[in-house]
């Protein structure tokens, strides 16, 4: 890979070759890549860092076409968490088809630009406009190893994985079927990793739903958490799709569950670092474990059944993390189990309207479909996949990520974080800066 020879502010750490790359050795996270290469020579060094062992847990696929076939796949796909295209465009209309892309991109996919060009300018330019790294081609296949890396383990920036806490505003209101079929959904709609942490140790039903009865899982994740790392972590999964795991309980009364506040804080560390989205599976109870949890979380999705209970309980929840939370987005509610026959209840509105908060779902009671699932440890699409519920699974999924299943149209727009903000925040933070590939 060569360098750019013009003076940049940033490489007064005279990175000359890919030894001195700060992530080499690094892995990279369980993040789904798609490449566009305009040159063979490019997509072979793709190829071969795609097959590297530090690219293992990453899904990477390397397709022809430049920039111009990614604008056109993803006028109809899901973006992934990384794009890498390669262009052989010089500065003006390199720009123009970068901001294309960034018309038709989900937001939280971050960009690495593959260029033929050793312009000031253009890097300057490309980095303004939010894309993550920029490198020169040819590339060698371990600095864009490192250089992926480096996007998605830089210290200081935010954790790779969006937290999504599931809990029931009851026992058995159906929060566990909630989680775990919009875990589905996320992993099989947007092709993007997704872990499901089940911290009901005791009686969690995640091995049950997805048909599993692993011999480790969460219990060895969190007494062992002072040593669980990326390998250990690799080790405790089940993997139930190609893009989802499971990290389960394990459901047995030999021993009692009384952890410490901080208990599963490592835990959801690593989680974090590791993979796009995790889901946690939150059992219904009031420990201050379970409450740093749901503080923890990016997105809170409560699951209630319309009867009064679940209102008072409900309006506390929601009441505490929106005072708790206040420059974070409101938690969700699902309301669950509605149209019981012969039972009183609530209204949608009214209960929507005593708790301040629209439900983003409802779904109505069908013991025979939900039963069937249950049983024979399927997702509800598995049990029947006409059925409309599958949409509101997939609906959910799409509201807490911010995702959408297939664009029609503008998406929303490239929201990868500058890569001059993360310098200037570093900088400003006293830390030295990283060299940076193209420097
Ligand atoms: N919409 C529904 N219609 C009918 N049955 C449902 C529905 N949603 C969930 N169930 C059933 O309700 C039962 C409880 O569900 P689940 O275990 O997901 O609840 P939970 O809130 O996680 O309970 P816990 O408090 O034990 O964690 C399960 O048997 C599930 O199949
Ligand atoms: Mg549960």
């Amino acid at each position: 890979m060569r360098t750019l020879d013009f003076d940049d502010p940033f490489a007064d750490d005279g990175l000359t070759s890919p030894e001195s790359f700060s992530s080499l050795g690094r892995p990279v996270p369980r993040i789904t890549i798609q490449a566009f290469c305009d040159t063979p020579e490019v997509a072979g060094a793709l190829d071969m860092a795609a097959s590297d062992r530090r690219m293992a847990r990453a899904h990477t696929k390397v397709h022809t076409g430049g920039i111009s076939a990614a604008i056109d796949f993803y006028q109809s796909a899901p973006t992934p968490n990384l794009i890498i295209v390669e262009s052989r465009l010089v500065k003006n209309e390199l720009i123009a088809r970068l901001d294309e892309l960034a018309e038709v991109c989900d937001s939280g996919t971050k960009v690495l630009v593959i260029g033929h060009s050793n312009d000031v300018v253009t890097y300057r330019e490309l980095l303004k406009r939010g894309v993550s790294e920029y490198l020169i081609a040819p590339v060698d296949v371990m600095a864009v190893i490192a250089a992926i890396a480096d996007i998605y383990n830089d210290d200081g920036q935010s954790k790779l994985g969006q937290v999504f806490a599931f809990v029931g505003a009851k026992g058995g209101v159906g929060s566990s079927t909630v989680a775990h079929n919009v875990a589905w959904s996320m992993s099989r709609v947007f092709g993007s990793d997704v872990i499901i942490a089940d911290l009901d140790l005791a009686f969690g039903t995640v091995g049950l739903d997805f048909n599993q009865d692993p011999p480790q899982g969460m219990a060895d994740a969190v007494f062992g958490s002072d040593r669980l790392d990326e390998v250990l972590l690799d080790r405790l999964l089940t993997k139930c799709e190609e893009h989802l795991s499971i990290l389960a309980a394990p459901a047995m009364l030999d021993k009692t569950y009384d952890f410490e506040e901080e208990a599963f804080d490592h835990v959801l560390d690593i989680l974090q670092s590791n993979v796009p989205a995790v889901v946690l599976d939150i059992p219904h109870i009031w420990t201050s474990w379970a409450r740093k949890m749901l503080l923890a979380a990016d997105d809170v999705i409560v699951t209630a059944t319309p009867d009064l209970a679940n209102l008072r309980n409900a309006k506390n929840l929601i009441d505490l993390l929106k005072q708790a939370r206040p420059n974070d987005a409101p938690p969700k509610l699902v309301l669950n189990k509605v149209g019981i026959p012969r039972q009183p209840e609530i209204k949608v509105d009214d209960f929507g309207a005593a708790l301040q908060t629209a439900p983003t779902a409802v779904i109505p009671f069908d013991p025979l479909l939900f039963g069937t699932a249950a049983n024979n440890g399927q997702m509800i699409a598995e049990a029947s996949a006409k059925s409309a519920i599958n949409d509101t699974f997939v609906d959910i999924a799409q509201i807490v990520t911010g995702r959408t299943e297939q664009k029609h149209g503008k998406k929303g727009g490239l929201s990868f974080a500058p890569l001059l903000e993360k310098l200037s925040a570093m900088q400003k933070s006293g830390k030295k800066t990283k060299p940076k590939r193209a420097a």
